[in-house]
């Protein structure tokens, strides 16, 4: 026992022998019971496009096919009111919490709290700030998208595709945001020290189209001589392409233009040419999601990340695939 510990044990029985009721704090993972139905919380970012509702839905589905009650909150594109929503589920006594934290920082806190009053969480789609929070101890597990990869797959296509020079214009999702950090990232390593590849500008959308398109608008000003949009989702993408055919540019021609996502308004822009290339990012967490809670319950060991593995959509799989798109 460190010194530090024999100190608070010691404090702590003294504090019982005077009649006063102590409570012990958790130390590691809260446990979960096994039952055969759970109140489980399903703290949601936002619902503002494609992916989150069909990330919401395959929640909603698989907890209804389970018998479970969901208790859902929808933050509204708001760190604050996520905070505030796990708040909630926390004095709900939500047996356990499933989080899409909208910014790394700001909900590492609401993880904490939630341990603290015995609550596991499992973080689905995005990260916290891991110097602040770490899986095994304060959470049980993520499960998502390899976002780093993510980036390097649209790097590394672009470096296999691009003839002559790229000028590039970088749409960077939610400022804070595990995506948009490490998709950032996994890009700009893969075309680091190219000298044919130049990025432009970088500047974020937030994940969403007419935000996308008003950037893409100001950027294609600034730089008419872009030849390449990288946008972070299909959205920021969407939006883009209604910008520079306002600005009558051939979008997947004039400019190329690369995604993430895969929703199926994107996979058939692939069809008609107007994207050139998509890394899926699947938003169907529901099976997964409660297959891990029901591990946990178990008390099976649970790895520290599950990784979600993702297609990608080119102009030769796009139509045979679109059918299977969220
Ligand atoms: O965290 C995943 C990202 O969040 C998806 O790419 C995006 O569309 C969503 O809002």
């Amino acid at each position: 026992m460190t010194p530090k510990r024999r100190t608070l044990t010691i404090a702590l029985a003294a504090l019982a022998a005077t009649g006063t009721t102590v409570v012990a704090f958790a130390q590691g993972l809260p446990k979960l019971a096994q039952k055969k139905t759970y109140k489980v919380g399903f703290a949601q970012t936002e619902s503002n496009n494609p992916w989150r509702i069909a990330q919401t839905k395959s929640m909603q589905d698989e907890a209804k096919k389970l018998g479970y009650q969901l208790v859902y909150t929808d933050a509204a594109g708001s760190a604050a009111k996520q905070v505030a929503d796990v708040d909630s589920m926390i004095a709900q006594r939500v047996d356990a919490i499933f989080l899409a934290p909208r910014e790394e920082k700001p909900l590492a806190a609401a993880v904490k709290k939630a341990r603290a009053a015995g609550i596991p969480v499992i973080l689905l789609d995005r990260n916290v700030d891991q110097s602040l929070a770490k899986a095994g101890n304060d959470y049980v597990t993520f499960i998502g998208s390899d976002f780093i990869q993510e980036g390097q797959r649209v790097g590394n296509w672009l470096k296999a595709n691009m003839k002559g020079q790229a000028r590039i214009i970088q749409l960077l999702g939610t400022t804070g945001s595990s995506p948009a950090n490490d998709r950032r990232k996994g890009f700009e390593d893969a075309i680091k020290g190219n000298a044919n590849m130049k990025i432009l500008a970088s500047q974020t959308g937030d994940f969403a189209r007419d935000k996308g398109r008003q950037v893409m608008e100001t950027l294609l000003q600034a730089h008419p001589d872009v030849n390449v949009v990288y946008a972070h989702n299909d959205e920021m993408a969407i939006g883009a392409i209604a910008a520079l055919e306002a600005a009558g540019k051939k979008p997947g021609k004039d400019v190329m233009v690369l995604s993430i996502d895969g929703g199926r308004e994107a996979v058939q822009l692939v069809v008609d040419g107007k994207i050139n290339y998509v890394v899926e990012c699947n938003p169907r967490f529901g099976p997964k999601a409660f297959e891990t809670l029901k591990q946990y319950a178990a008390g099976q060991k649970i790895p520290t990340k599950i990784i979600n593995p993702d297609k990608e959509y080119t102009p030769q799989n796009a139509k045979a695939l679109l059918s299977s798109a969220y």
